[in-house]
């Protein structure tokens, strides 16, 4: 079957150092344009990369009757709007996450993807990596006992006031940046959805957006809580406890495409030289996330992170944020 070409709105630091080589180096899929909203950026971008085409504007890349897939990293703000306007010209969006910042717009999006007939995903790349698919099978396995508790930390240092992340109005801040891996993962591992959440949120005084993160979900079968930072030292784990043994992701998000992603699993013992280590071949969860979109547009395949999920973990997002505004529980409705 002939590859499926897609073609990247915005010259963006992901799409340039991660998710345009995960996809190049994937089975049955072909970058084949890139837009900026400048001509010389795009063309620049595109022979750094490898790309064959180039465009000077979104709406050109769009216009291509060629590209079967559009992947959106465009600042979170804009998500919502150039996924409409790709799905609309024919498209179907591979977007990162956030996707949206309210979830009406990702009833809105729903209804565009119905009314097109084209698939829309976000890209929650973590979902697609085996580590991920192992930690679950060995909870469903029971090697662990019953799963009561999750905690994660997702940290790194960035006051860099020009930086998307750092903008609010861009839906800046570490919960929309990281924050939504702890809760996509904790939801995915418990296989439930939390029902009320409790959060700290410490906002930067001067970018203003959140910079230090402390959130408590409460799930039917136990709890997670996890911390999230966008001015710390970097660190990222993520630890599943059960009555029995427990499992600790050494990378849990940013899994590396070069070298061997880790698991250490304990069934009881307190140091680290008698865990028992699981460890994964090398592989790119960019380029299997790409793998497995090329296989839904195909219908081989059904979609891994669903619209549903995507509007699960955001109301779990907004509650969040509406917790840390009032200083009490709230419901996740
Ligand atoms: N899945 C992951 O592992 C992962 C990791 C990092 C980031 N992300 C997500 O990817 C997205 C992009 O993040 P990034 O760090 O790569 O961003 P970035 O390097 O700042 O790139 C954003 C791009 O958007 C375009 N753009 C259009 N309007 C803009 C505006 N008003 N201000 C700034 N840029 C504008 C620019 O491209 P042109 O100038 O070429 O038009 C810019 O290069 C975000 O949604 C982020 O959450 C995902």
């Amino acid at each position: 079957m002939r590859d499926v070409k897609w073609g990247v709105l915005s010259t963006a630091e992901i799409g340039m150092k991660k998710v345009i080589p995960g996809i190049q180096g994937s089975n049955g899929n072909t970058v084949y344009a890139i837009a900026s909203r400048n001509a010389k950026r795009a063309a620049d971008a595109a022979a750094q990369a490898g790309i064959p085409v180039s465009y000077g504007s979104y709406e050109e890349l769009l216009n291509d009757p060629d590209i079967e897939v559009v992947y959106i990293p465009l600042p979170n703000h804009m998500h919502v709007q150039w996924s409409i306007k790709a799905m609309e010209a024919g498209k179907h969006v591979l977007c990162e996450k956030p996707l949206a910042l309210k979830t009406e717009d990702i009833d809105k999006l729903a209804g565009v993807s119905k009314k097109t007939g084209k698939f829309l995903a976000e890209g929650f790349m973590v979902r697609y990596h085996p580590q991920w698919k192992t930690a679950k099978k060995v909870i469903q396995n029971g090697t662990v006992g019953e799963v009561r508790a999750i905690q994660g930390v997702f940290s790194y240092f960035n006051a860099d006031e020009g930086n998307i992340r750092n903008i609010p109005e861009y839906g800046g801040g570490g919960i929309w940046d990281i924050g939504c891996y702890p809760v996509m993962t904790s939801r995915y591992i418990f296989g439930e959805e939390p029902f009320r959440v409790c959060a700290l949120l410490e906002r930067d005084p001067k970018l203003r957006i959140d910079r230090l993160g402390s959130v408590i979900m409460e799930f039917p079968s136990g709890q997670a809580s996890f911390l999230c930072s966008t001015q710390l030292v970097p660190c990222q784990r993520m630890t599943i406890l059960g009555t029995k043994g427990r499992l600790e992701l050494e990378i849990p998000f940013n899994a590396p495409p070069d070298r061997k992603s880790q698991i250490y699993l304990s069934r009881g013992e307190v140091y680290q030289e008698n865990f028992q280590l699981l460890d994964f071949d090398v592989c790119d969860q960019y380029g299997l996330q790409a793998e497995s979109f090329a296989r839904t547009i195909r219908g081989e395949d059904v979609q891994v992170v669903s619209l549903e999920d995507s509007r699960k973990n955001l109301k779990v997002l907004e509650a969040i944020f509406h917790s840390a505004e009032t200083g009490k529980w709230e419901n996740v409705d």
